[in-house]
């Protein structure tokens, strides 16, 4: 177990450009974080493994990119104007506000006053209001979406009437969320602005149970795949007085999260029929699926898996932080792959999903030959391989393998005084941090074997 691992991973991210906290030099916007280079790199491609996942490698689920601002009647029809609520609790001494079922937060705050006094729990709704137009009245006041599966619910019949899908069927869709949420807090997990990944999927309503199942174990096993620890990753049924005001049943898969033990990570609902029975009642459109086989006509059910991104990025870097004794390890140069603190710190990131594939070095920085021969191979290998290849000649290879272990760079490619007469390369592998000699000719497909 790594010690203070929040804090290691918070500090890492800004320091090597994954996460900065949001509008920074302003003295920050709570709730609010940027993905920087890194960060960029490490969410597209989570976001391109779930999207392969759940859209391009099923032939039964189809995408959708809807706006973010959508007719104020969606979010009375979904429920979220009425129910989209925390409860808020306000000192009266200072007038801070907290979500009355954040015990501890409650607590901590009563040892600041000798007398505390607290108001009624007042609901608390957690959508962003905004207004469309040059006129800010009631009329024009609308909602930055709290999700984004009310964009999929309102284009249902749109698929339906555009595409040849049948149920069952699921719409995915990644996009921005944003709740006003009345405290923020543990880095990435509880946000203000965050992308979700949602799907909605489809089902005749007797089959429901068998879908919610099935959606479970594939969701499970999507993390499990891409390396998230067994023993850090669970899911737990959600009583029923715990669920969403549009759930029939809830699952969530529950991480191992070092600030709270496990807790949600993601989502696994059973909405039943109520969005499209509430669209159709407020909308006043018919939003019934005709089953052009038996001809029968039926509002379907909905299996919803859905999760933030920066919940499920978080997990992942966690997960995959690792600390070792550098004298165990051997960079092939003589010098210790370490950082400033002697440790070595490696993010045993899966490769599917490390920012950086491949980095390629020349042994040293003042050598023409072997400059231009890295330089070679590195252009070729970003052509070649699918992600990014970073190159680096700065310093002793030692720390830039340490630099490279840290960010999570699966492979190191380092071309010596060796390479120039016979045409191979040493490839550095980052978790057993063994080297092996490779012909220049046969390095992409020696990488790619190992990448994928
Ligand atoms: N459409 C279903 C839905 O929105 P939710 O449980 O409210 O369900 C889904 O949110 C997921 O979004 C959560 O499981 C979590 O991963 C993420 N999420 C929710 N609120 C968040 C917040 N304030 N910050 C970061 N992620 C959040």
């Amino acid at each position: 177990m790594v010690s203070n691992l929040m804090d290691k991973i918070v500090a890492l991210c800004k320091r090597r450009g994954f996460i900065y906290p949001g509008s920074e030099i302003y003295g920050g916007l709570n709730g609010t974080w940027d993905l920087g280079p890194l960060g960029t790199l490490l969410a597209n491609n989570i976001k391109n493994e779930w999207w392969k996942s759940i859209v391009l490698s099923r032939d039964d689920v189809v995408g959708l990119d809807s706006s973010i601002l959508y007719h104020p009647k969606v979010w009375e029809a979904s429920g979220h104007v009425a129910s989209f609520t925390d409860p808020l609790i306000e000192c009266k001494i200072c007038h801070e506000r907290f979500r009355a079922d954040h015990k501890k937060d409650i607590s901590e705050h009563e040892k600041m006053h000798d007398k505390q006094k607290w108001t009624e729990i007042k609901p608390f709704n957690l959508m962003f209001k905004t207004y469309v137009g040059p006129i800010d009245n009631e009329e024009n006041k609308t909602y930055l979406r709290p999700e984004t599966a009310q964009g999929i619910f309102i284009n249902f019949q749109n698929v339906i009437n555009s595409t040849r899908v049948k149920i069952p069927f699921g719409i995915a869709q990644i996009g921005k969320g944003f709740r006003n949420e009345i405290t923020t807090g543990n880095f990435l997990f509880r946000v203000r602005e965050f992308e979700m990944m949602e799907l909605e999927y489809f089902v005749n309503p007797g089959l429901d149970e068998k879908w919610y199942e099935y959606w479970r174990e594939q969701r499970l096993s999507w993390y499990l795949k891409l390396g998230i620890k067994k023993n850090n990753i669970k899911l737990v049924d959600i009583p029923k007085k715990d669920i969403a005001h549009y759930a029939r049943k809830a699952t969530e898969l529950w991480y191992n999260w070092p600030f709270m033990g496990f807790g949600e990570l993601e989502g696994i609902v059973n909405r039943g029929d109520y969005d499209l029975s509430q669209h159709a009642k407020y909308s006043g459109r018919d939003l019934s699926y005709l089953d052009q086989d038996t001809k029968e006509k039926y509002l379907p059910y909905v299996i919803e898996p859905s999760v933030g991104l920066g919940r499920t990025m978080l997990a992942f870097l966690l997960d995959s932080y690792y600390e070792d004794d550098p004298s165990t390890h051997s960079t092939g140069s003589g010098q210790a792959s370490s950082g400033p603190s002697g440790k070595r710190v490696v993010l045993k990131l899966h490769p599917k999903l490390a920012s950086v594939k491949v980095a390629v070095f020349p042994l040293l920085a003042n050598k023409l030959p072997l400059v231009n021969l890295s330089k070679d191979i590195y252009y070729n290998l970003k052509k070649q391989i699918n992600g990014m290849v970073a190159f680096d000649d700065r310093g002793n290879i030692g720390k830039r393998y340490y630099s490279q272990d840290e960010i999570g760079t699966p492979f190191c490619v380092t071309v010596d005084f060796q390479s120039l007469e016979d045409k191979t390369v040493t490839a550095r592998d980052r978790d057993t941090t063994k080297q092996e000699r490779v012909k220049i000719e046969n390095l992409e497909k020696y990488l790619s074997t190992k990448l994928n």
